[in-house]
């Protein structure tokens, strides 16, 4: 199979490890993900595996049926090395399936950053890192005996150093803190973003925010795209959430591929892109769940 196999906007409720592996390799331009960071707290996960059945209950790439099985349900405490231990097969996907000049976003926070930039380094190897980004917010309590943590940091890699997309004539530009000392016409063309981008958190009123927890703004994704893939290309975010990449990639005329296994999230997908016929959800059926939530809703 090529990329242009790979089902158009398509949202699967699966485990993503089940779909990254029935991926064909090198066949995705851009990969952004937002794993569950490691918060310390009680975790409880059905696991489910998909194989290929004439009857099967799921429905995958170019129509083939898959049967589900569950494998019952773990619960972990969450601890770091169960949480290195969940992404490394998934990372180690994420680069079998990346095209030869692709990039991976990963979206972490300050207490696991380290210790998975270094697992990185070895399945990319560190000539692969292109950059640190720090998304720097400031919203919420502050600590008062520490410096508030106020951003999360997102890791980029390339599959190839040398050869690899980036549209910087693309890029959302910023206004300069001092305008007055550039001249006019430099003010009103702004300034390239740095590796420090300052943007809001997702307003907790307004019609972005969709109540799911983890929702990250569209103004970070859109960056993102824009920047490291072209018009037609397939965007893949297999913890997906609440769908906010493929919200960004379809306003900008790119496909995408989501993948989350929660129903609650495939949930809020379904309301996210219920005017979009060019959708097509795997697994779940996107009409009961909205007529069940807009009738919960009543
Ligand atoms: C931090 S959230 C992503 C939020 C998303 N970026 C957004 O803007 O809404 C992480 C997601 O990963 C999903 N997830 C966790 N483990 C998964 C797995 N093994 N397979 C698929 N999805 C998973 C969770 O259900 C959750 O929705």
């Amino acid at each position: 199979m090529t990329d242009d196999d790979i089902g158009d906007n398509e949202i699967h409720l699966a485990d993503n490890l089940d779909v990254l592996r029935s991926i064909p390799g090198g066949s995705v331009p851009l990969i952004y993900v937002d794993p569950p960071f490691n918060t310390g707290r009680p975790q409880s996960r059905t696991r489910i595996r998909t194989t290929r059945a004439d009857e099967g209950d799921r429905v995958g790439f170019q129509g083939q049926r898959y049967r589900t099985t569950r494998l019952g349900t773990s619960r972990f405490a969450d601890s770091f090395d169960d949480y290195l231990a969940f992404l490394e097969p998934r990372l180690i996907e994420a680069h079998r399936v990346l095209h030869p000049a692709g990039t991976m976003y990963l979206h972490l926070d300050y207490r696991e950053v380290h210790y998975v930039k270094v697992m990185l380094d070895e399945i990319f190897t560190r000539a692969s890192f292109l950059n640190e980004i720090i998304w720097a917010y400031d919203y919420g309590a502050r600590a008062r005996r520490k410096w508030p943590a106020k951003h999360d940091n997102i890791l980029v890699y390339v599959k190839d150093p040398k050869h690899y997309t980036f549209n910087v004539d693309d890029i959302d530009r910023e206004p300069y803190m001092a305008p007055g000392l550039v001249g006019p016409e430099k003010a009103a063309r702004g300034k390239l973003p740095t590796d420090t981008w300052w943007h809001t958190i997702v307003p907790t009123s307004g019609k972005e925010r969709t109540g799911y927890p983890t929702q990250k703004p569209l103004g970070i994704l859109r960056r993102i795209i824009r920047a490291s893939s072209n018009p037609g290309e397939l965007v893949l975010d297999f913890f997906a959430g609440s769908g906010t990449t493929g919200v960004a990639a379809h306003e900008l005329g790119r496909r995408f591929l989501l993948v989350d296994d929660s129903e609650e999230a495939l949930q809020v997908m379904a309301e996210r892109f219920k005017d979009s016929q060019d959708v097509r959800f795997v697994g779940f059926d996107p009409l009961s769940r909205c007529r069940k939530s807009n009738k919960e809703r009543q």
